[in-house]
């Protein structure tokens, strides 16, 4: 098998053990282009290990990885970014200290004769035109973070990754620690940023966001692909019969 040129992501075969654990065993996954891929499983399925690799923190034992039809290796995260790969991981990574605008070009900021100057003015603007672009409500930039509520963090996250342009942008759980009434303003997001052609892979425990944003719900059990469903066919007791490992195979 080789991937089709209409995957953005296929992995195929990976295997991923730790010491005794064996934490993939032949783990399959197929991405569109603008698609939202939900995963799910329960605790230890094996989700960020396989997310992990798909954005370089760890190498597969086994397996193929294609990104646009373009067989890759990575060995570490900046090969994936270089690939259009950007993880947001759970605990966001944000400075605190540091303004909505700096955060959005964190460890990015422009740079002259190697050293780093910043525009602020520069930076302020392209801010606000890409808030403005994913329609994320912030009426300032000059805010420190730290400032923010949990909804409007992860929409600076995911704004700052959407601005390396990737093709694939990863997930992990950006709902967990909001409040219902910034839920769907995070779902929004997501759904904006998928309708701009990048691919979206999220993890998540709200089975409920998943029927709401993704096109595909990919469930894990036990380091294997238990279900590949289609969001619009699936129901929620199919989801949580998979999870669990009820069912058997697909
Ligand atoms: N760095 C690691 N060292 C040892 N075991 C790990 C490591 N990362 C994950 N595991 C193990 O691999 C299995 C899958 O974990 P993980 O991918 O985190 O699952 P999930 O994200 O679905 O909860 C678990 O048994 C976990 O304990
Ligand atoms: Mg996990």
């Amino acid at each position: 098998m080789s991937a089709q040129v209409a995957d953005r992501v296929v992995m195929r075969g990976i295997c991923k053990r730790f010491g005794m654990v064996e934490a993939l065993r032949g783990v399959t996954l197929r991405v569109a282009p603008g698609e939202v891929v939900g995963l799910v499983g329960d605790n230890a399925a094996g989700k960020s290990t396989l997310m992990k690799i798909l954005s370089g923190a760890y190498i597969p034992d086994e397996g193929d990885i294609w990104i646009d039809g373009e067989h890759t290796v990575f060995g570490s995260p900046r090969d994936a970014q270089r690939m259009g790969i950007e993880m947001v991981y759970q605990d966001l990574a944000l400075c605190d200290d540091i303004d909505v605008a700096g955060n959005v070009f964190l460890g990015r900021e422009p740079t002259r004769f190697g050293r780093i100057l910043l525009d602020n003015k520069k930076m302020h603007a392209e801010s606000r035109e890409l808030l403005d672009s994913l329609h994320v409500r912030l009426p300032f930039t000059d805010l420190p973070v730290r400032n923010l509520s949990g909804g409007q963090r992860q929409a600076v996250a995911i704004a700052r990754a959407v601005n390396f342009q990737p093709r694939l942008l990863i997930l992990d759980e950006p709902t967990a620690a909001l409040a219902v009434s910034e839920v769907e303003t995070v779902l929004d997001l997501i759904r904006r940023v998928a309708s701009r052609g990048v691919s979206v892979i999220l993890i998540t425990h709200r089975l409920q966001d998943l029927f709401a944003v993704c096109d595909r719900l990919c469930v894990m059990y036990e380091g294997t692909m238990s279900a590949d469903l289609d969001a619009k066919e699936a129901t929620l007791d199919m989801v949580v019969a998979k999870i669990v490992g009820q069912g058997g195979p697909q």
